[in-house]
């Protein structure tokens, strides 16, 4: 006999209020902060540069999702596309199973021949980017055939020198820029943007470090960059137009892999800011490249299956299996989707927290500034402990939802990055370099470079990223710091600085 709906109901609520029992007792030091239920930390343990923040909330989606058994993405992975792209004021958002899948995807879907010819990524046409950050931000420049130009960084704020925009650029190759806002900080979107529109180019914001980063510009400025709103849920700001970043360009990308602001393990999402046709190109490409749109488990959404004629395939080949790009398989499953509509509930309080923690360790380190430099964001040029930052004479601003918190070993200082970062790691302090430093000097780009010299172009030194690459490190910034373990890190710090 099988079991009526209601007693399966029933069974499923009981496996879930164990779900969350044993949750509670077993993830108790994965809470956030702020959460009553955080064990108290003990001097000792170890603080990672970031953490996975969740509750029971979370683990019961997971098991509630697995016990459903659908996998393939399906019912959470479409609440949560829509959810997430709402939440960004964005048209669609595409979920991928990781940011550098979702890389992948926004810079190959510009070479689609569904996209014109004038704007279409052809191989050996150039992308604008930096040299500083995270390689698969730059990785499918490369793959799909395109040369990225290297260019400096600004070393305050790990994003780009606009100073060098002009002469990078190449008429007739130059088709796009690509850029990450680092460690979730805006590049000067204004600058960037009204170079795009000035000579008609993509615009692709890796947004993995900052989903909830904010940039803020005059409306008059704005306005002339064809942008009228402000995104969805931002307090607004009169005489301003405030926008995440994330929402400025063609297209952007999140991770959801654990150290970044939310997470549903691996996984990530391309996000395509107004252009239909961009997000056709981008589901294709994501699911196989097929011309269908058809979600898991549904067929003949677009209610002519059998009637397409295209390519050379004979009259009404069924559309299932018709293949408009060379496509990959890049999605997630239905299980990690349910996480992310989880953490998505959490997210203005994440962002609130990776503030705050970032103020709290700027004051609490103020006193190492002698050989120490801290992070300004893009258009702040100093910071004082009584009015926070101050800001250049643009009218932009940003809002950081910083990813961690950059510290710079100044030249002169008496001890190295490496002494610095021993005495992190010794005192139980998770650190990191800023990713792949200066990524030209990467044995993958050294040994590219020596095999298709032609692979990239570096147009002038990259002073500014061999001092990210050299004496840059960062820690934590995430939601589940607590105050003492921030003053336990603010402590150490000073201790070794005052030793010299
Ligand atoms: C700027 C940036 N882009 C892309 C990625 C790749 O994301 P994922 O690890 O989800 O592939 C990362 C990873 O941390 C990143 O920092």
């Amino acid at each position: 006999m099988s079991p009526n709906s209601s007693s399966l109901e029933a069974l499923k609520s009981h496996i879930l209020e164990l779900t969350a029992e044993y949750s509670r007792l077993a993830h108790s030091s994965n809470r956030a902060a702020t959460d009553p239920l955080k064990p108290t930390w003990n001097k000792g343990d170890p603080i990672p540069y970031a953490a996975r923040v969740f509750n029971e909330d979370e683990v019961k989606a997971a098991v509630s999702t697995t016990l459903d058994f659908w996998l393939t993405l399906g019912h959470e992975g479409t609440c949560f596309e829509g959810e997430l792209s709402s939440f960004l004021g964005v048209r669609h958002s595409l979920l991928t199973n990781s940011g550098s899948s979702a890389n992948l995807l926004a810079i190959t879907a510009l070479t689609s021949s569904k996209i014109s010819q004038k704007k279409r990524l052809n191989k050996g046409d150039h992308v604008i980017t930096v040299a500083a950050g995270f390689p698969t931000t730059v990785a499918p420049i490369i793959q799909n055939g395109a040369i990225p130009i290297f260019l400096d960084v600004n070393p305050k704020t790990a994003n780009i020198d606009t100073t060098q925009l002009e002469s990078a650029y190449c008429p007739g190759k130059t088709k796009a820029v690509v850029l990450a806002h680092g460690l979730g900080i805006p590049f000067n979107i204004y600058e960037i943007l009204g170079f795009c529109r000035k000579y008609d180019l993509w615009l692709i914001e890796d947004n993995c470090d900052a989903l909830g980063s904010t940039y803020s510009m005059p409306v008059d400025l704005a306005n002339k960059l064809g942008v009228f709103n402000s995104s969805p849920g931002l307090k607004p700001q009169p005489g301003y137009i405030t926008r995440w970043t994330g929402t400025w360009g063609d297209i952007s990308t999140q991770s959801f892999y654990p150290p970044h602001h939310m997470t549903m393990g691996e996984g990530g999402a391309v996000n395509i800011v107004q252009s239909n046709l961009l997000k056709k190109v981008v589901e294709s490409l994501r699911d196989w490249g097929r011309d269908c749109w058809c979600p898991s488990g549904v067929d003949n959404s677009c209610s002519k299956r059998f009637d397409w004629s295209l390519g050379q395939l004979p009259q009404g080949y069924d559309h299932k299996y018709t293949y408009s790009h060379l496509g990959y398989n890049l999605k997630p499953l239905d299980i990690q989707a349910a996480i992310g509509r989880i953490q998505l509930t959490r997210l203005p309080e994440f962002i609130a927290a990776r503030r705050s923690n970032w103020d709290y360790l700027r004051k609490g380190l103020n006193s190492c500034s002698e050989f120490l430099s801290f992070a300004l964001p893009t258009h702040a040029t100093a910071w004082s402990p009584d009015a926070g930052f101050f800001w250049d004479d643009t009218g932009c601003t940003t809002d950081c939802s910083w990813f961690g918190f950059m510290i710079t070993v100044k030249p002169d200082a008496p001890f190295t990055r490496t002494d610095f970062v021993r005495h992190l790691d010794t005192s139980g302090i998770g650190s990191r370099m800023f990713f792949g430093g200066n990524l030209v000097k990467q044995p993958a780009f050294v040994n590219l470079a020596l095999q298709y010299p032609d692979s990239f172009i570096v147009p002038a030194a990259l002073t500014s990223s061999d001092i990210l690459m050299n004496s840059a490190v960062f820690i934590g910034t995430y939601p589940g710091l607590t105050s003492s373990m921030l003053d336990y890190e603010i402590e150490q710090i000073k201790s070794f600085v005052e030793a010299y």
